[in-house]
């Protein structure tokens, strides 16, 4: 069963022993105050390590790039010490895991953000119908609507791809395997992607090529501090929530696929429309990217195992990651392999609380 989804692949620098992937989750259960990786969370990345590769839950690079309160950070020293507890959790237990580099954009608020201040974002357009998670001024937490960005000033842009570096920085010195730069799903990266949102006039807009700049800028400084072969990418062309709405959606993720493959990226990891809705990926498209791309490819999105190993056994994908299934099967790998029964995840568990839905799923009987 599964020969090729349980078969070996090398990504980049790292060989994963299979080819499921646990797909980035929010889970929202850092440590407070201080967005600080705790010994609850390696413990539940260290229950999941016999995933092929871990990503890690999206990661904030700055406070300023935060748009949901208790997601974890990755630029104070005390997130760099709690994830290299979990880094080093997960490889005791066997695994791989890369840090998912996280700016929101204008999916914030002023209550996340340093000084109170607008969140930023390519273009002032809001994103109509957008939720962001805060804690307010009496203390209780609540989804409201994200805030009215204001535009970045072109003489800002080194100061974010230079948060890349250092996140990235953070992240070699933290254990971790590799690094995924988070350019998907409405948030900073996609939102210079997408037409609608990026409605500048300087070198990071206008053009297909001027509103990846910033992609690239930011994928070349993670590349400078850990190489190539230490970095993916995840996109999600077809993604229609958070107020993105690109006309040049796979134009521009074909586009990216070149100048990742020239610059021998470790993978390229595809969002399809799932959670959020949006477009089902055409085939042309799918092949077109299988083309365009010479690394790891991964598709992720409400895929089963069946599915996910036909599409790697017509060569279509290198790897599928899966999300809600590692949510409720730590063991995930383990029952793909004896064709076991999953448990169903609790959506009331998914973001916020303690070890209820996090760290008490139960694995099979390691004998079974
Ligand atoms: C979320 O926290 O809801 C979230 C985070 C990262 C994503 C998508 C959703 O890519």
């Amino acid at each position: 069963m599964y020969t090729h989804l349980l078969s070996p692949v090398a990504v980049g620098a790292v060989t994963l022993p299979n080819r499921v992937v646990m797909a980035p989750l929010t889970r929202s259960r850092a440590g407070q105050p201080g967005d600080v990786p705790t010994e609850l969370n390696a413990t539940y990345y260290a229950q999941r390590a016999g995933a092929g590769l871990i990503v890690s839950e999206a990661t904030q690079i700055s406070q300023q790039g935060q748009g949901y309160a208790w997601t974890p950070g990755l630029y104070t020293d005390a997130q760099e010490a709690g994830w290299a507890r979990v880094t080093e959790a997960v490889h005791a237990k066997g695994g791989r895991i890369a840090a998912q580099l996280w700016h929101v954009g204008r999916i914030s608020h002023p209550l996340l953000q340093p000084d109170g201040g607008a969140p930023v974002a390519p273009s002032a357009l809001v994103a109509e119908g957008a939720k962001c998670f805060v804690v307010q001024e009496d203390g209780t937490p609540a989804n409201v609507p994200t805030a009215m960005p204001r535009a970045l000033e072109t003489d800002e842009i080194p100061g974010i791809v230079a948060d890349y570096a250092k996140a990235a920085a953070r992240a070699g010195r933290a254990g971790f395997d590799l690094v995924e730069v988070h350019a998907a799903n409405g948030y900073l990266l996609h939102q210079f992607l997408s037409t609608n949102s990026n409605q500048r006039t300087d070198r990071y807009g206008g053009s297909l090529e001027n509103r990846s700049r910033i992609v690239l800028e930011a994928v070349d400084a993670v590349v400078a501090e850990l190489g190539a072969d230490r970095v993916g990418v995840r996109l999600s062309p077809h993604f229609t929530a958070h107020g993105i709405a690109d006309d040049e959606a796979e134009a521009s993720a074909l586009y990216l696929a070149d100048e990742f493959s020239r610059r021998r990226l470790a993978y390229l990891h595809i969002a399809e429309p799932d959670w959020a809705g949006g477009p089902k990926l055409s085939d042309d498209f799918r092949a077109a990217l299988r083309a365009h791309f010479t690394g790891v490819l991964i598709f992720c999105g409400g895929y089963t195992a069946d599915r996910a190993e036909a599409l790697i056994a017509t060569g279509g994908a290198d790897a599928v990651a899966f999300g809600r299934p590692f949510i409720a099967n730590p063991d995930l790998v383990e029952r793909f392999r004896r064709g076991a029964a999953l448990n169903e995840p609790d959506p009331s568990t998914f973001y916020g609380g303690a070890e209820r839905g996090y760290t008490d799923y139960p694995a099979l009987d390691p004998e079974g």
